[in-house]
């Protein structure tokens, strides 16, 4: 278990669309990146871009695609400094989020506002300095994120960040920003002022977020600062100053509210609206992960402020909006760490979408959102949990953490980057196809067999010890040891979406019979081993049936005919001396697949004839 873990769960799907995609485009693209390239005064750490190839299915560094068009330039902690070539950048329209975090970079803010559609800018940790015009995000409408923290920018919060209507995290955080605190016309979620030269009275409606977004700019005062606007004893200003300043408040204030109520239809549709671009978002493919904090009194979804209230680390309080730490063999995090962390879509499969987050500290993990799993209370969740956190085996894949909300619950385990069974198999057009040698097939399926030993027998009394057995859930290590994933969630998952979800469910026991029983998990098993046997997708795995090979059917009239030779996945075939082992674990896999549960093999009975082939 040294390795990384991975959920792919139809990564393989989405793997097959962008390479298929990239065979047909050209790509226009290629050019501008490498103009771009030019334009850094240092650019060593880029020499995987380079000319005529196409940075999607190349996979450039740092350039992210969603199905083969450039989303995303993720180029942090990467060395770089010198210009940016914005006029190269603009002949990427598809662009929606740039991130040059803990770089180089120095000068004022370049022109990121001709760039309209950016929905996020990351420029924290650099040397930007110099004030930014007052109108500058007045084109970038679009903008959920600015994160230009930890630079050296100075002059007033420009004025047209308050109009920014989706702005939903600010971070101005470790500047020299001086001037009043500006007024927002929307609920921003993250917002950080910190240690800049601001002055004067924080707007009422900006205390909500906290001293801990204002502290550090020495002429800031009023709530939720400790200091006392009127009593400042050493205020130099005259009583007059004082009183305009009063009126102006009282006269924004004012101003704000006529506004706020006359924008209320609006905002209603706002919200409507952002839950649409949160979806959009899960189709990006790297996203700040939006991780919901807690929400016992409020329904607020993304409360920044509450998440990093939360104990870090391993919490064992098991409060609400925290992340309880199962297993901290691989490192102890929080939600804070998690709602940093840069994240990448993986997919959206099975149980629910899948995250793999980049925390800060380095550490990988994939953050699985878990729809519909209310079948047992809160209490007996979390003592699940926790068993599920004391699980070791060589081949099972023990999770590292979870957080509970009644509407979803997230699950965390570590990151595998070698990915599925599933994606080793069929994805990324064959190359590591190859590499999958009988020995090593022989000795995965060995491996699964041993963590489905294990399953049985820690959830003996269970319908389903796995219920979810397929190749997209079972985790390669770096050597090719099997990780056994998302097993046992039967008794968690509420029944009408097992149904929908979960692969035992798709058996002809279920289909056909509509039973399930501990034989269901020998069927999948035996699907596996003719997936790998004929290096065939079965078309088990497609819900509607199309697409595919049915492994079960050839296999079946091939032993009829006696031509159990043609079953061989042709990659396999040239290692004649092991045609016998390969025959024997074939029949193994055809015994587990009999469509009758009572002459399939039992698990245990399976285990036992593969444990006797012969590596
Ligand atoms: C930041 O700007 C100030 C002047 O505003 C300057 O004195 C200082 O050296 C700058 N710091 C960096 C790291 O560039
Ligand atoms: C804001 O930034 C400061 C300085 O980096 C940090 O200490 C503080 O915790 C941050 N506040 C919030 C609310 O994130």
């Amino acid at each position: 278990m040294a390795a990384a873990v991975h959920f792919h769960f139809h990564l393989f799907l989405l793997s097959t669309i962008l390479s298929f995609s990239s065979l047909f485009s050209i790509d226009p693209e290629n050019e501008a990146l490498l103009k771009l390239k030019k334009s850094f005064a240092t650019s060593d750490s880029l020499s995987s871009w380079v000319p005529n190839q196409n940075p999607c299915s190349s996979k450039w560094d740092g350039v992210i695609c969603n199905k083969n068009v450039i989303t995303n330039l993720h180029l942090s902690d990467k060395g770089l400094s010198g210009k940016i070539d914005i006029e190269a950048l603009m002949q990427i329209p598809s662009l929606r989020s740039i991130s040059l975090i803990n770089n180089k970079f120095s000068g004022p803010m370049p022109e990121f506002n001709k760039l309209g559609a950016l929905k996020a800018i990351y420029l924290t940790k650099n040397q930007f300095s110099g004030p930014i015009p007052s109108d500058f995000f007045s084109g970038l409408g679009s903008l959920k994120k600015i994160w230009i923290s930890n630079n050296n920018f100075s002059g007033n919060i420009p004025d047209s960040l308050r109009k920014l209507k989706f702005l939903n995290e600010l971070h101005l955080e470790n500047n020299v920003f001086s001037g009043p605190v500006p007024e927002f016309d929307h609920d921003i979620k993250s917002l950080n002022m910190s240690n800049n030269k601001l002055q004067g009275a924080i707007p009422a409606s900006m205390v909500k977020f906290g001293a801990n977004s204002f502290s550090g700019n020495d002429e800031l005062c009023g709530k939720p600062l400790d200091k006392d606007c009127d009593l400042e004893p050493k205020s130099g200003m005259s009583w007059t100053v004082k009183i305009i300043i009063i009126i102006v408040i009282a006269a924004v204030v004012a101003i704000a509210f006529i506004f706020m109520k006359s924008r209320r239809r609006i905002n209603d549709d706002f919200s409507a609206r952002s839950s649409e671009n949160h979806n959009q978002n899960n189709r990006v493919n790297v996203v700040q992960v939006h991780v919901p904090s807690s929400d016992h009194n409020r329904g607020s979804e993304h409360s920044t402020k509450r998440g990093s209230e939360s104990k870090k680390g391993s919490s064992r309080s098991g409060g609400m909006g925290d992340l309880i730490m199962l297993n901290d063999e691989k490192g102890v995090f929080g939600l804070p760490d998690l709602m940093k962390a840069a994240a990448e879509v993986l997919g959206n499969g099975g149980l629910g979408s899948a995250y793999k987050a980049a925390m800060a500290n380095g550490m990988s993990v994939v953050v699985k959102r878990m729809r519909e799993m209310n079948k047992v209370s809160r209490d007996i969740f979390d003592a699940e949990m926790r068993r599920f956190g004391r699980l070791r085996h060589p081949n099972i894949l023990t999770p590292l953490a979870y957080h509970y909300r009644r509407e979803e619950k997230l699950f965390v385990t570590e990151y595998m980057p070698k990915g599925s069974l599933l994606y080793v198999l069929h994805g990324d057009r064959g190359i590591s196809h190859a590499e999958l040698k009988w020995p090593t097939r022989l000795n995965i399926v060995k491996g699964i067999a041993r963590g489905l030993g294990f399953l049985y027998s820690e959830f003996s009394s269970e319908d389903l010890p796995h219920g979810n057995l397929k190749s997209s859930n079972v985790l390669l290590t770096e050597n090719y040891e099997p990780l056994l994933s998302d097993f046992a969630f039967h008794a968690l998952i509420n029944p009408s979406y097992s149904v929908q979800t979960m692969f035992a469910y798709k058996t002809p026991d279920y289909v056909q019979h509509q039973t399930i029983s501990q034989k269901t998990d020998v069927y999948c098993l035996g699907i596996i081993i003719l997936e790998m046997i004929t290096g065939k997708f079965p078309s088990q795995y497609h819900s509607n049936g199309k697409g595919g090979t049915d492994v079960v059917h050839w296999v079946f009239t091939s032993i009829c005919d006696r031509k159990e030779e043609d079953l061989i996945d042709p990659e396999l075939k040239s290692n004649t001396s092991s045609h016998n082992q390969m025959l024997q674990l074939l029949q193994v896999g055809a015994a587990c697949t009999e469509s009758n549960p009572e002459q399939r093999l039992s698990m245990k009975e399976a285990i036992r004839r593969i444990e006797e082939i012969q590596v």
